[in-house]
C-alpha cells in the first residue's frame, strides 16, 4: 500500500527531515529546507518469532555466500582518451554509474560528446534534457567529428527514456543532465532533490542489471558544492569534478571517488576551438615561458594524482591602506595561506600582519599537493625582500606550525621531473634525504630543516 506524503530535504546538502528546520543540521546552513512530495511504501511488519521458529525452507532466499558470487575480472571499455581513462582508473567499467559535476559552461558537455563520438566501435546514448539536437549537432559540426554509433535522444522523462533504451540497447549511457531528469514515479518537478534521487535510482538499476555503464552529468552552484547531486555520491560508483576558471583555457578532472581505482587521480585538459584536447605534458603549459625575472615568484614540484608536475606560484606582498589586511588567494587554500603567514611572523620575526598578501597560482588551477607550502613561502619572502628566486631553482615541501619542513611523498618523481625539465637546483626537507639515492640525479638537491635556514641562506 502506498501512500502520498511530503517531507522536507535541505536544498544545499539533501539532509531529509520529517519537519520544516530553520537551521540544517546536517550542513549548518540557515533556511534551506523545502518542502517535497515523496511517495513511500508503508513497509508491512513481520512477524519475527513465527517466521524464526519454523524450519520451513526461505521462499525465494537471495542472501549468498561469498564463494558464490561469480568470479570475474572487472572489465574496462578503454576510451581514446588517455586522460579519461585515467581518472577513471583505466576506463570505463561495466555496469559502473559516474558522476560528473562542473559548474555550468565549464565543459562536461563537449567532454562528453567528444569522447562518445571518438569511441567508434561501441553504441553509445546520449541523453539531452538541456539542449536541442541541432544545438548538439552544430557542437559536434564545431568539434568536427561524427560516429555512425552514436546515438541521441532528447528527453526528460525516465519512462520514454527506458523504452527507447529497451530497443537500441546501447553499450554507454550518457544523461545530460541529472538535474533535468524526470520520474514519473514521484510528484515533485525536475531538479528537485526527490527527482535527482529518484531518476539517479533509476539509471543506477539499469546499471546494475544490465552491466551498461552509465554517466550522469551534474551541476555544481557556485560554492563548488554539487548542489542537488551531492546526495548522489553515494549511490554512484565515481565523482569526478570538473574544474578550471573559465578566463583561462585549462580544465582539469578531479576524482573525488572511484569504486574501481584511485581516487587522486586528474585529468587535464585545454578547451580549444574544437573542443577539449588532453594535456600530456602539464608542466610546459603551467610554467609560464617569460625571458625576465620578477620577484615574487617560485616554482613548486608538485605531485596531482600520480603525475608530477612544476607549477608557478605568485605572491605579492604590499603595504596595506586598509584597517585590515586582505589576503587574497587564486588556487591556494585561504587558511593555508594564513596558517604560513603567521608562521612567518612567529618563527621568523617578519612583520607581515600590516601587509596586503596576494598569492596565485599560475594557469587558473587549484592544487591540493601540501608540499607547494615551501614555494609560497618562498614567493612571499622573495616578495616581501624584493629579491629574485633564480628561474632555475624549484621548491618542494610542506612547512609545519613550527616552521619545520616536512618530508613530501614520491620526492624521487619529483626531482626526476625538474631535472627533465632543466632545473638546476631542487630545495627540499632534510627529512626527504633518508633513503635518497642522490648520486643518481644530475639536478643539485639543497636540503633544509627550517624555514629559517632556507631563508639565511637564500636572502
Ligand atoms: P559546454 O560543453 O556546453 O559546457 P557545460 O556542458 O559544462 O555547460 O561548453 C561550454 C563552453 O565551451 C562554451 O562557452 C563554449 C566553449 N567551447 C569551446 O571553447 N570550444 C569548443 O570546441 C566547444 C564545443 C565549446
Ligand atoms: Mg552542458
Amino acid at each position: 500500500m502506498s501512500k502520498i506524503k511530503t517531507t522536507f530535504f535541505c536544498k544545499q546538502c539533501g539532509n531529509e527531515s520529517p519537519k520544516w528546520l530553520g537551521k540544517c543540521p546536517s550542513c549548518n546552513a540557515w533556511n534551506t529546507f523545502v518542502e517535497e512530495i515523496v511517495e513511500k511504501n508503508i513497509a508491512q511488519k513481520t512477524n519475527w518469532k513465527e517466521e524464526y521458529d519454523s524450519d520451513a525452507p526461505r521462499k525465494n532466499q537471495r542472501t549468498i555466500q561469498l564463494h558464490e558470487v561469480e568470479n570475474i575480472a572487472e572489465e574496462r571499455i578503454v576510451t581514446q582518451d588517455e586522460e579519461f581513462n585515467r581518472v577513471l582508473g583505466g576506463g570505463i567499467v561495466l555496469g559502473s554509474v559516474v558522476l560528473i559535476a562542473g559548474e555550468p559552461g565549464i565543459g562536461k558537455s563537449t567532454l562528453f560528446l567528444q569522447t562518445a563520438l571518438l569511441l567508434k566501435t561501441k553504441k553509445t546514448l546520449y541523453i539531452s534534457g538541456e539542449e536541442s539536437s541541432k544545438q548538439i549537432k552544430i557542437r559536434a559540426e564545431r568539434i568536427s567529428l561524427s560516429n555512425d554509433n552514436f546515438y541521441l535522444l532528447t528527453e526528460i522523462s525516465t519512462q520514454i527514456i527506458f523504452q527507447e533504451i529497451k530497443k537500441i540497447k546501447p553499450d554507454i549511457i550518457i544523461v545530460d543532465s541529472i538535474q533535468t531528469m524526470f520520474s514519473p514515479f514521484v510528484e515533485s518537478s525536475p531538479g528537485s532533490i526527490t527527482q535527482i534521487k529518484e531518476t539517479a535510482a533509476e539509471f543506477q538499476r539499469f546499471a546494475k542489471e544490465t552491466d551498461t555503464p552509465v554517466f550522469l552529468i551534474g551541476h555544481i552552484n557556485k560554492d563548488g558544492n554539487i548542489a542537488g547531486p551531492k546526495i548522489l555520491e553515494h549511490i554512484v560508483d565515481t565523482v569526478l569534478q570538473f574544474e578550471g576558471d573559465r578566463h583561462y583555457t585549462f580544465r582539469i578532472i578531479r576524482t573525488l571517488k572511484n569504486r574501481f581505482g584511485s581516487n587522486a587521480e586528474i585529468g587535464i585538459y585545454e578547451m580549444k576551438d574544437n573542443g577539449l584536447s588532453p594535456v600530456a605534458n602539464p608542466s610546459d603549459i603551467f610554467l609560464s615561458s617569460k625571458e625576465e625575472s620578477y620577484s615574487g615568484t617560485a616554482i613548486a614540484a608538485t605531485i596531482e594524482g600520480i603525475r608530477p608536475m612544476l607549477v608557478e606560484i605568485q605572491a605579492l606582498v604590499t603595504g596595506s591602506v586598509y584597517a585590515s589586511p586582505q589576503r587574497t588567494v587564486n588556487g591556494f587554500d585561504l587558511r593555508k595561506l594564513q596558517l604560513l603567514l603567521a608562521v612567518l611572523e612567529k618563527r621568523g620575526g617578519f612583520a607581515i600582519s600590516n601587509k596586503d598578501v596576494f598569492v596565485n597560482i599560475v594557469g587558473g588551477i587549484r592544487i591540493e599537493d601540501p608540499s607547494v607550502d615551501l614555494a609560497v613561502v618562498v614567493a612571499l619572502l622573495s616578495s616581501l625582500e624584493d629579491k629574485i628566486i633564480n628561474t632555475k631553482t624549484c621548491f618542494v615541501g610542506e612547512v609545519g606550525l613550527s616552521g619545520e619542513i616536512r618530508a613530501v611523498g614520491r620526492i624521487e618523481q619529483r626531482i626526476a621531473e625538474a631535472q627533465k625539465l632543466g632545473f638546476e637546483k631542487i630545495v627540499i626537507s632534510k627529512y626527504n634525504l633518508k633513503g635518497l639515492q642522490q648520486t643518481t640525479f644530475k639536478i643539485k638537491i639543497i636540503a633544509f630543516a627550517k624555514v629559517e635556514e632556507l631563508y639565511k641562506a637564500m636572502f
